[in-house]
């Protein structure tokens, strides 16, 4: 198998392109994991040209000290992103993404000021600014995004609907360790005991899921409901766990199909979240 080639300016990057062929883009931070893979593998699918852009965008950092110590292995990404069929990993410098003189920040407002926005002031114009910029440098047809990272989602959603950026977004499923604990970087800085811990995010959002199936369809009594499995955990600190619209993630009352239940919680020193689509399936 011959591996994907890097890239490192968006002028090489399009040299690469040839008239009529697709582009799909996975933008990362690096540090690949299979959930990053499946979306490489749906870009490869649906795309003649797979790019994966590999930036630690150190503006989306709130502590100099995480920006610090994230993972970074160009070498084994490539691997990865190779297997997973990417043609392209764009690994641009710093100067790349952000010039001198650069000055501009991307907002979106509403979305940005609830549940992440609320924990990491900034983290969203950050993120919005560097994909709006990627998605500016490498002109993808489609750009996958998971929806794991759920309120990212819905704010690229807006921003791209608002901008009339060119392309469209795709959202990907969320992928999950066997036991249930979505795929993350995050999930290597657990302990042993942390890790063992971990899924009852997910089994409080299915017991949601479940009890709103069952006919419960008020979002508080499934907040409630969840949280008691999560409290069932004394390790874990639970930091929101909510029902809400799944464009505009504010909360709802009542959990309509396709509500979204999203949580977030500290184990140790470790940050996790997570979200299940409600009664997806049902009209
Ligand atoms: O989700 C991520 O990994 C990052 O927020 C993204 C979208 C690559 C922007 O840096």
């Amino acid at each position: 198998m011959t591996g994907a080639i890097v890239i490192t300016t968006p002028a090489e990057l399009r040299d690469r392109y040839q008239l009529g062929a697709s582009v799909g883009l996975v933008p990362t931070m690096g540090s690949l994991h299979e959930g990053h893979l499946s979306l490489i593998r749906r870009a490869a699918a649906e795309n003649d040209l797979a790019v994966v852009s590999a930036f630690v965008n150190p503006t989306q950092f709130n502590d100099p000290f995480d920006l610090a110590r994230y993972p970074r292995s160009l070498e084994r990404d490539v691997e990865l992103a190779t297997s997973a069929g990417a043609n392209l990993v764009y690994a641009p410098e710093v100067a790349t993404v952000y010039p001198a003189g650069f000055a501009t920040r991307v907002h979106v407002d509403r979305i940005t000021e609830l549940w992440e926005g609320e924990s990491r002031p900034g983290h969203f114009d950050a993120v919005a600014t560097v994909v709006s910029i990627l998605l500016n440098q490498v002109r993808p047809d489609r750009a996958y995004f998971g929806e794991k990272d759920f309120q990212q989602l819905a704010m690229i959603r807006q921003m791209h609907r608002d901008l009339a950026v060119p392309g469209e977004i795709v959202a990907c499923p969320t992928v999950r360790e066997p036991d249930g604990l979505a795929m993350s970087s995050r999930n290597a800085r657990l302990s042993e005991g942390e890790r063992a811990v971990a899924p009852v995010l997910y089994e409080a959002l299915r017991a949601m899921d479940e009890a709103a199936r069952g006919g419960e369809r008020s979002s508080l009594k499934l907040a409630i409901l969840g949280a008691l499995i999560v409290k069932r955990a004394l390790e874990i600190e639970l930091e929101y766990l909510q029902v809400v619209n799944p464009e505009t993630v504010e909360p709802l009352e009542v959990a309509i199909p396709g509500a979204r239940a999203i949580v977030a919680a500290t184990i140790g020193d470790t940050r996790l979240i997570d979200n299940l689509e409600l009664l997806s399936g049902e009209s």
